[in-house]
């Protein structure tokens, strides 16, 4: 637990290890390029037309009117806040390095590669959809968090399976090409926990990476932090109250053959509130190969 930063308090300068160098920091764009807000309430030919449109310019877009209750994404929110807020001696036992941990509280570093250090603690949680047989080994603090995150994480999923089928409908994939073992691993919970930091300018939240799931849904929580790569730049995304950002992974990308691309994104720091955002990744089962359907393949497009 040592490790974990919100539980120490914030020191007045950003010890070295946290330290990226300006290369590895460029700052965003000032210029007001946003998301694309996609209504789900519009016709299905809307909706899977503006997908598709959002998908192949920026990879990533926001959903409103999505059918996710707005009350429970801020009892999503609220209990990822409180989580975090709980005495350390709650939190201990989920605490661990060990990766292959379905659950677990840890900090810092990403992936594999398991050795850089960015200014976020986490909560990853697994459910093993559709039993739910791991939520007995969840946090049972704070009180009402199994069954808010059980209910978020089926409905989160519901809006992630719902615009894969509108993939499908707009590229001419059958309709239930994303059900089965494709979408059958765990679906991962992140609860991202940014503390106050020291020097915003000199290190990040999340290093620039993509998604290796199918697709990703994002509760991006009330404080600005998400940035996506946009033509050689970087664009802040300003959250709004009961919106998802939701963006495709490298599997899409896979199925697609390139068609839908899994975009970089990265998350920055605060130096005056902290910020806590949920995302939900739809993944394929351990088991699964996955490969470019047929229906991106021809002579002038081979797999990729
Ligand atoms: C992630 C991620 C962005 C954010 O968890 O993969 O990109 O804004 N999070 O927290
Ligand atoms: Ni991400």
């Amino acid at each position: 637990m040592e490790k974990m930063l919100h539980a120490t308090p914030t020191p007045t300068s950003l010890p070295g290890c946290f330290v990226f160098t300006p290369e590895q920091l460029p700052p965003a764009t000032t210029a007001p390029v946003s998301l694309p807000t996609i209504d789900m309430s519009r016709s299905r030919d809307d909706v899977r037309r503006a997908v598709l449109e959002a998908g192949k310019e920026l990879g990533f877009f926001q959903v409103v009117n999505h059918g996710v209750p707005e009350q429970l994404m801020r009892d999503m929110e609220a209990v990822g806040v409180d989580f975090f807020k709980m005495p350390a001696a709650d939190k201990a036992d989920f605490y661990s390095e060990d990766i292959s941990k379905p659950h677990r509280l840890y900090s810092g570093t990403i992936y594999e590669t398991g050795t850089e250090e960015y200014w976020r603690d986490c909560l990853r949680i697994a459910y093993d959809f559709p039993a739910g047989d791991h939520i007995k080994d969840w946090p049972d603090k704070p009180r009402n968090l199994r069954e808010i995150v059980e209910k978020y994480i089926l409905l989160a999923r519901g809006v992630g399976m719902e615009l894969l089928q509108l993939v499908c409908e707009a590229t001419g994939l059958r309709r239930d090409y994303f059900e089965g073992g494709i979408s059958g691993g765990d679906v991962i919970l992140h609860i991202n926990h940014y503390p106050v930091s020291p020097d915003p300018s000199k290190t990040l939240g999340l290093p620039p990476h993509c998604d290796r799931n199918l697709i990703t849904v994002l509760l991006p929580g009330a404080v600005q932090g998400l940035e996506v790569a946009y033509k050689g730049d970087w664009i802040k995304v300003q959250p709004a109250p009961g919106t998802f950002v939701v963006n495709f992974g490298q599997q899409l990308e896979v199925v697609t053959n390139g068609m839908l691309k899994s975009i970089e994104h990265r998350a920055t720091t605060n130096s005056t509130l902290a910020r806590t955002s949920v995302a939900t990744f739809i993944m394929p089962a351990g088991d699964c190969l996955i490969g470019p359907a047929e229906e991106f393949i021809d002579e002038d497009n081979p797999p990729l």
